[in-house]
């Protein structure tokens, strides 16, 4: 109980100040050794790990039946929410491990009804003969760390008619580590097979994704009623601890609703684009964002829990506008950045388009000097093709796909070659989104790059939303194409996926097999455009079991869901999922909705681990490995081998950086594993001798995870820096251009309420 001590401390000096106006006795369970003996109860108390949650927070859902608004510096915070109409309602959903009720109790009190998670748990009783405030109505302790739904009802049983909320305490901690698997190799015939666990909860809700260190993942949301909490209003990015769960909050400063983002090469993140200050619901007075749409927030991974997000909009920020941008990270550790529309909307059009390209750090090239570079692709795939699919191919070009087409950019001459058109109809980028993967860069077949491309949907988008439906059905159609000139002459192979998808995730695994996820059977991508609309959404009937794709397999045989588990949890819009160091997929998000939102479909903090029967194999481990690896020149790696091990193999993987179904930078690179001594006993450790890349072209400079797969086996992977760990060239006179030449963002509220 040491944790309690110095609040103790305070309490008791509190105590003794307050024993004079002597409280009314409290009404509830105390927090261990909080109250000393005979003295008289503070009645607020808001315990190390809990967060105070005013009535006045727009997290509270209160029934539209009269509620007042009253005040009185006896209440906390000063105000109260009170009724005595039967039947008002006040719901919260929130994240954690408890949740408390405070109010006031008195003679005009009556009884309500208490439930959680739609069942109902109790009835509490305000009635008390004399008024006293700031009682504990109500106390649930214990809950299983996750999400769940409070919701009060007034009735008109008891002496009274009144009830109130005055405030609630969320118990954010959770006592111990749930659910986590030992660290140990199983037996290796106890056949292992997939399983899906859910864990931990997001706190923001997860709509981009992006692992960035052995331990840790980022995750940006947009500006909403978030639980988790920063600077005393609701966040919306976080760091996520892989490994205990935890969230920490990130202090962003600006509204970060559908940006992209990469690594470079000196291992800080960029996010970039956005969206404006969202005055419907979400108003920059209960958050204090600012415009995210030129936005370039930094952010660079420690070990300390102290990094956070850096935006500076006067010095650092894009020529234009973005939203729903792609990103990708070029071999000299730049990125190239890619599309958007100018405003937040919907679909794309010609008014809010922004067809250009430009870099970070801004570049003088092709003589446009920081500013942007017009992309004849980006006009003229219009509507449907904002975050546009991007993967650097190991020539240094870009394959980028949007709506029904595809090209290849060379940013080096400012040139777009075009690729055959996507069969059938489909599109595959946003409304109509689809997923894709560039396969395994191997050595057998010289770094050749094979793109697939999944999901989507075929629907017109020309017409409006209100011709359009949830009801539509997706695509089941899943190509392949090889970039090379045979394979673009034999253009898309069609596959089909036994389970058509809109918004599905492809995760490339370690091994090379594509596991995908998420993603509905019907409708498009957004919120509150079609017809049909399930809550908000623009899609239905969820996908709950994720499918494996094996590239190696032939035609027709590639898809299984043989074994897989099945989740109870719809991952429609707004929905991630990526390979984590460990080798298990973590699943999260979902979010068809303009604010928090507790209606189908929820607004979803779950967390769900997708976890590879390799998981519960004997496994390799590194125990150790040098903090970078040139290229061309050899590391030492220390691992320990399953007995028996006869082939290694070594993946360097971009465990990418996902949102809206674009896994901006995933990429697998195999490396040349030259150590031929394999060991004999479980316990020797062995040093391997990697090579590293052949060049940036084949694996642009920045961070990779590192995973040795003993017989198709894959360890945990580690964290590796791939090149010098050098920022990427910086042209002074670029950034100076770009920032004369045009207008930062202003500050000013733009109405947005649609889309997103
Ligand atoms: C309730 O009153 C507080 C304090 O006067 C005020 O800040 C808040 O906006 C009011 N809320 C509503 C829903 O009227
Ligand atoms: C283009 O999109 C914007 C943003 O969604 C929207 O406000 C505008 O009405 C659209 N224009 C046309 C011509 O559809
Ligand atoms: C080694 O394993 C990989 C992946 O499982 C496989 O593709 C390759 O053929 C194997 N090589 C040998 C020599 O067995
Ligand atoms: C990495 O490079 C970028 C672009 O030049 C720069 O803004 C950032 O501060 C650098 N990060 C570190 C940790 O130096």
């Amino acid at each position: 109980m040491q944790v309690y001590l110095p609040l103790l401390l305070l309490l008791q000096v509190y105590l003794v100040v307050a024993y004079r106006s002597a409280q009314p006795a409290w009404n509830g369970v105390t927090p261990p050794g909080s109250i000393p003996d005979g003295r008289p109860f503070l009645p607020y108390y808001v315990p190390a790990g809990s967060v105070s949650v005013d009535d006045t927070s727009r997290s509270l859902i209160f029934s539209s039946h009269s509620w007042h608004n009253l005040s009185n510096p006896k209440y906390v915070d000063g105000t109260l929410h009170s009724t005595s109409t039967p039947g008002a309602s006040m719901t919260y959903l929130f994240s954690g491990t408890g949740i408390q009720w405070f109010g006031t109790t008195g003679p005009s009190h009556g009884k309500t009804n208490v439930f959680l998670d739609g069942k109902q748990i109790g009835t509490s009783d305000g009635y008390a003969k004399n008024e006293a405030y700031q009682q504990r109505r109500w106390a649930s302790d214990e809950l299983v760390f996750g999400q769940h739904t409070l919701r009060i009802v007034n009735t008109d049983q008891g002496q009274g008619t009144t009830t109130d909320v005055d405030a609630l305490v969320v118990r954010q901690t959770k006592a111990a580590k749930l659910g986590h698997k030992p660290d140990m190799i199983l037996d290796a015939s106890s056949h292992p097979s997939w399983t899906l666990v859910q864990r931990g909860v997001t706190g923001v809700s997860a709509m981009q994704l992006s692992v960035v260190s052995d331990n840790e993942a980022i995750i940006f949301d947009k500006v909403e009623h978030n639980p988790l909490t920063v600077n005393n209003h609701p966040a919306w990015g976080a760091v996520y601890n892989l490994e205990t769960d935890h969230v920490r909050p990130l202090n962003v400063l600006s509204n970060s609703f559908c940006a992209g983002g990469t690594f470079l090469s000196n291992g800080t993140l960029i996010s970039v684009g956005g969206n404006p200050v969202v005055t419907d619901k979400t108003s920059a007075a209960d958050f204090g964002d600012l415009n995210g749409l030129q936005a370039v927030r930094l952010f660079t991974p420690c070990d300390d829990d102290k990094c956070d997000i850096f935006e500076d909009s006067d010095h650092i920020r894009m020529t234009s506008a973005r939203w729903y941008v792609t990103v990708t990270r070029l071999d000299d550790g730049s990125a190239l950045i890619m599309g958007g529309s100018k405003k937040g909307g919907w679909m794309n059009n010609a008014t809010v388009n922004n067809p250009t390209f430009e870099f970070f750090p801004p570049k003088n090239i092709h003589g446009y000097n920081g500013l942007p570079i017009p992309s004849s692709f980006l006009k003229d795939t219009l509507n449907a093709n904002l975050f546009p699919i991007a993967f650097t191919l190991p020539d240094g070009t870009v394959f980028v796909a949007a709506n029904q087409d595809s090209m290849i950019y060379d940013w080096k001459k400012n040139e777009e070659t075009r690729l055959p058109r996507f069969p059938n109809g489909v599109r595959v980028t946003y409304p109509m989104t689809g997923t894709a993967v560039l396969l395994p860069l191997a050595v057998a077949n010289n770094y050749t790059p094979i793109i697939v491309v999944c999901g989507g949907s075929a629907v017109d988008d020309t017409k409006p939303g209100h011709e359009l439906s949830s009801q539509a059905p997706a695509s089941d159609q899943c190509v392949q194409m090889t970039l090379t000139p045979t394979g673009i002459a034999a253009g898309w192979e069609v596959d089909l996926m036994p389970t058509p998808r809109v918004m599905p995730d492809a995760v490339l695994l370690p091994d090379g097999k594509v596991v995908i996820v998420n993603g509905g059977r019907t409708g498009i991508a957004g919120y509150g455009n079609v017809k049909g609309q399930i809550g908000q959404s623009n899609a239905d009937h969820p996908v709950f079991q994720p499918i494996l794709y094996d590239p190696a397999k032939p035609l027709g045989q590639r898809f299984s869901s043989d074994g897989m588990p099945t989740s109870q949890i719809p991952r429609l819009y707004h929905s991630v999922a990526t390979l984590v160091p460990s080798g298990d997929i973590m699943i999260a998000g979902s979010n068809p909705n303009l604010d928090v939102s507790n209606v189908e479909y929820q607004t979803e903090y779950r967390v769900e681990w997708l976890s590879p029967p390799y998981i519960a194999m004997a496994r390799p481990s590194i125990l150790g490995l040098p903090g970078n690896m040139l290229y061309r020149k050899e590391i030492s790696v220390q691992v320990r081998l399953p007995p028996g091990t006869s082939n290694i193999t070594i993946s360097l993987m971009d465990l990418g950086f996902v949102t809206h179904a674009v896994h901006m930078n995933s990429r697998l690179v195999e490396l040349v594993c030259t150590s031929s001594t394999l060991p004999t006993g479980s316990s020797d450790v062995t040093t391997l001798a990697i090579a590293g890349p052949p060049s940036s072209l084949i694996y642009p400079p920045g961070y990779g995870w590192l995973y040795v797969l003993a017989d198709g086996v894959p360890s945990a992977g580690r964290r590796i820096m791939v090149g010098d760990g050098r920022a990427p060239p910086d042209d002074p006179g670029a950034t100076v251009n770009l920032l004369d030449h045009t207008k930062g963002p202003t500050s000013k509220s733009e109405h947005d309420a649609q889309g997103g």
